[in-house]
């Protein structure tokens, strides 16, 4: 059944846990998500970015997922888009039956320059005004995603503001959390602690300095009612990186967000956990495994079936390790 997500992380602050919302853009992702969320009984986010409506069209994207609905009537899904771009993204969302919306007003439109405190309030508060008269859940976003190590937004493909930061936009202020969340009225704050989309999130296992969960806990303390957001919070499996680079593949050395600071997270506050790069490498280094082993292989069916069991894999393992299975 379709549910927002306030209703999902209501449950999840009451129960503890956490929720992985993992970014989709075709069939076998949601199938990967489906299956693992059944095995598991866990409740499922799933969410579309913009970059996700233009590889498979908007009709596409919601039709995927409304099947999910269909073939799993007893398993609560949320249907979010990912990173608004603008008030008017939001509302043909809304329009189209999804029943959470990211309004990202960290960034201006062009999702690269960072906007101004009033702007991110103004136009926030304007998707929480039109969805919630529809029943509809909103998310925000305070602060820049970016590195702290080099003080770069470290995205290669979007969503993401260019060149340099100012260190202080990297970090998500608690007290202005507070203003922005009592300005808003928004059901989920997406906070800025570290780290950043895609692969190149650190060049070392991260430390607390350059991972800095225990802004999380101050944030907590301070609006201990707001359910937080972790973006760019793949943990970049070493072992799918080298099972790419051992197929044909050419990633760099690189580390994600541990999953044991996801859970550190959990114990305070966080409860929805964005993931897109893990499934994406899952998906690549077994497609390239099976047709390095297969070379005669020309049915796309038998590779895909291989995507999906790696990403099933990724989905069983962040819905048990951040609580929410079994509470489907
Ligand atoms: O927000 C970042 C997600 O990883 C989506 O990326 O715009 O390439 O679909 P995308
Ligand atoms: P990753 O690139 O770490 O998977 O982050 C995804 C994300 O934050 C989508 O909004
Ligand atoms: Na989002
Ligand atoms: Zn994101």
């Amino acid at each position: 059944a379709l549910i927002s997500l306030r209703q999902l992380l209501d449950h999840a602050a009451e129960n503890g846990y956490g929720m992985p919302a993992f970014n989709v853009n075709n069939m076998e992702q949601v199938h990967a998500i489906m299956q693992a969320a059944d095995e598991t009984n866990s409740p499922v986010i799933m969410q579309g970015s913009a970059g996700a409506r233009s590889y498979a069209g908007e009709p596409f994207l919601r039709h995927l997922i409304t099947a999910a609905l269909e073939m799993y009537p007893h398993i609560p899904v949320v249907m979010h888009q990912d990173h608004g771009s603008a008030p008017g993204v939001c509302l043909r969302s809304i329009q189209s039956g999804f029943s959470s919306v990211m309004m990202d007003g960290s960034l201006m439109e062009d999702m690269k320059t960072p906007a101004s405190y009033e702007y991110n309030v103004d136009v926030t508060r304007k998707v929480v005004e039109m969805a919630h008269a529809g029943g509809v859940s909103v998310e925000g976003e305070l602060g820049c995603l970016g590195s702290l190590e080099t003080g770069e937004m470290g995205e290669e493909d979007g969503h993401g503001a260019e060149g340099k930061l100012d260190m202080d936009m990297l970090l998500t202020d608690p007290q202005e959390a507070a203003d922005f969340v009592a300005q808003t009225g928004v059901d989920a704050l997406a906070i800025a602690i570290g780290t950043s989309h895609g692969a190149y999130k650190f060049t070392k296992e991260p430390t607390g300095e350059i991972l800095r969960i225990d802004r999380i806990k101050e944030i907590h303390e301070r609006i201990p009612d707001t359910h937080l957001v972790m973006h760019g919070s793949s943990s970049v499996p070493q072992e799918w990186l080298e099972i790419i680079n051992n197929h044909g593949g050419d990633m760099g050395n690189t580390y994600g967000v541990p999953v044991n600071e996801i859970q550190e997270g959990i114990k305070h506050g966080v409860r929805k956990v964005n993931i897109d790069t893990d499934l994406r490498m899952a998906s690549t280094g077994a497609v390239r495994k099976h047709l390095a082993d297969n070379p005669s292989n020309f049915d796309p069916r038998k590779f895909l079936k291989e995507s999906t069991k790696a990403m099933k894999e990724i989905c069983k393992a962040r819905f048990e390790a951040f609580g929410c299975a079994g509470n489907a």
